[in-house]
């Protein structure tokens, strides 16, 4: 079996644990393709998973790899692939609980289905911003709470990895769009486009916000909790974070809903077709090698970071 380099997790634990070293590269089922990794992503689930603490969702046999974002070449095509062909420039969103094998190294397998075209318009390193965050923000707005044009939409960590694509997605929409971030990401928002940024270490959003049709939350906790009364009777909460309160829900006279977001190869090439024509666009704020995972980690679990972070592997 050949080797590639990668970043294995062999016990859970902080982000010492993951080690850059050799790892089998993966073979292509029936299905699926072999990726050359140009670039791969980091998202808050990587952190957890690594930490042990979704142990008991997500069992992976140790090692695994992480990373559920990529943007690459296709190497090689298992059988019955009729969408792709050797050499092209792909992105998908692997699924690394069927194999444990995922984005953080030189080669991934993923499936036909969860693979597209990457944008034609961007880099590998901004395509593979996309599949997680962006999928999860459409999911969330549009099949769970079909937000609609002219609705007003309260958009919680609008600077951070999925908010940041939930703002462009609901303005793409022709929603009126309320986001919440720290001081130092106001004009951000503004220029990522949201219509009021809403400061939350100088106010809090529900003294301001009222009647809003949808309330997006990517927080959970209190953030959550004073969320319920930002919303207008039969609006609805649609969290990607946890439960939300069902009672609290209907407390308040509004629906809720709890979203894990799947991805899929149609609203992947969409999403394509979207930034290519302009209307969204990836926001990566920190590039880093592949070997340097650990530092990626370290700032993501910040919980602060602005886009996306990326790991540049090719
Ligand atoms: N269910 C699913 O399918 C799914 C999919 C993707 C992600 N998730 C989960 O969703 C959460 C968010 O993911 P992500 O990738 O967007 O994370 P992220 O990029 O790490 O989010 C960071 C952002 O959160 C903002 N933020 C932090 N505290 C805030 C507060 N109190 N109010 C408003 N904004 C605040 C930060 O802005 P400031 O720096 O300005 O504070 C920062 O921009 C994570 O817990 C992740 O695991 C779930």
């Amino acid at each position: 079996m050949e080797n590639m380099k990668a970043v294995r997790v062999h016990n859970y634990g902080g982000p010492e644990v993951l080690r850059f070293e050799d790892a089998p590269r993966p073979t292509p089922g029936s299905g699926e393709l072999l990726i050359r990794v140009h670039a791969a992503s980091v998202n808050p689930i990587d952190w957890k998973v690594r930490a042990g603490y979704m142990k008991d969702y997500i069992p992976l046999p140790l090692p695994f790899i992480l990373g559920w974002d990529v943007s690459g070449v296709v190497e090689a095509v298992g059988s019955g692939v009729t969408k792709f062909k050797n050499g092209d420039e792909v992105y998908a969103r692997p699924d690394v609980t069927a194999h444990g094998y995922g984005a953080y190294a030189e080669y991934v397998v993923a499936k036909e289905t969860e693979t597209a075209l990457k944008p034609k318009s961007i880099d590998h390193v901004h395509a593979a911003a996309i599949p997680v965050g962006a999928v999860t923000a459409w999911r969330a707005l549009f099949d769970a709470a079909g937000l609609r044009e002219g609705q007003k939409v309260l958009i919680h960590g609008a600077a951070g990895g999925v908010g940041s694509f939930a703002v462009q997605l609901a303005k793409w929409k022709g929603a009126h769009v309320i986001g919440t971030a720290s001081t130092r990401n106001q004009t951000f928002l503004r220029e990522l486009g949201v219509d009021e940024p809403i400061n939350y270490e100088k106010m809090r959003f529900e003294d301001v916000v009222h009647d809003v049709d949808v309330v997006f939350d990517p927080i959970g906790g209190d953030t959550q909790k004073r969320s319920w009364k930002t919303l207008k009777k039969g609006g609805i909460l649609v969290s990607i974070v946890g439960p939300p309160s069902e009672d609290e829900a209907a407390k308040h006279g509004v629906r809720s809903a709890f979203l894990s977001a799947q991805g899929g190869s149609s609203l992947l090439a969409e999403l394509a077709t979207l930034v290519d024509a302009g209307k969204v666009k990836p926001i990566v704020e920190t590039v880093l090698p592949l070997s340097e995972a650990r530092h990626a980690h370290e700032l993501n679990e910040t919980g602060h970071a602005r886009g996306k972070i990326v790991l540049k592997v090719a």
